[in-house]
């Protein structure tokens, strides 16, 4: 099978157990938590995985999957404050090339930043992948990573 079928195949059974998961509790830590877990560990390109969370205005770790992160990131520079000022998924083939890269880890090469909004359309934090291969997230790994933090 070609690898975007699979690819999508394999995001369409996760978001089917999350579905099926988050009926135990609403609770946004557990949720994102869950998340982190079950994509780090199904998907072979994820490196690492986690949330970055807004808090008086900082982005600040949240739950992740993966080596030590950045506990807090340089306001409005990098790739997840990239995600939040654009209010829109980041996908980033290379990160040594997008300007203001913060790099937690320097086995990371490429990267996607999702932002998560609430109801009211206003953004509370970030997904954000990485993977130690260049050009790793395409507009399948957009497409279902959406989705996927739509269900929080
Ligand atoms: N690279 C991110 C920082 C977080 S790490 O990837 C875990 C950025 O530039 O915002």
């Amino acid at each position: 099978m070609e690898n975007t079928k699979k690819l999508a195949k394999r995001y369409a059974r996760i978001y089917a157990q999350l579905e099926q998961l988050f009926i135990k509790t609403k609770n946004k830590i557990s949720r994102i938590a869950t998340i982190a877990s079950l994509l780090h560990h199904k998907m072979p390109h994820f490196f690492w995985t986690g949330f970055y969370l807004l808090d008086e205005g900082e982005l600040v770790i949240g739950p992740y999957q993966g080596s030590l992160a950045c506990l807090v990131l340089e306001k409005k520079k990098g790739v997840c404050w990239a995600g939040i000022l654009r209010r829109q998924t980041v996908i980033v083939p290379n990160v040594h090339k997008f300007p203001g890269h913060i790099a937690c880890d320097s086995r990371s090469n490429s990267e996607i930043v999702v932002p998560i909004f609430d109801k009211k359309g206003k953004i509370w934090g970030v997904l954000d992948v990485d993977s130690q291969k260049f050009d790793a997230f395409t507009e399948t790994d957009r497409e279902w990573l959406e989705k996927i933090v739509a269900l929080i």
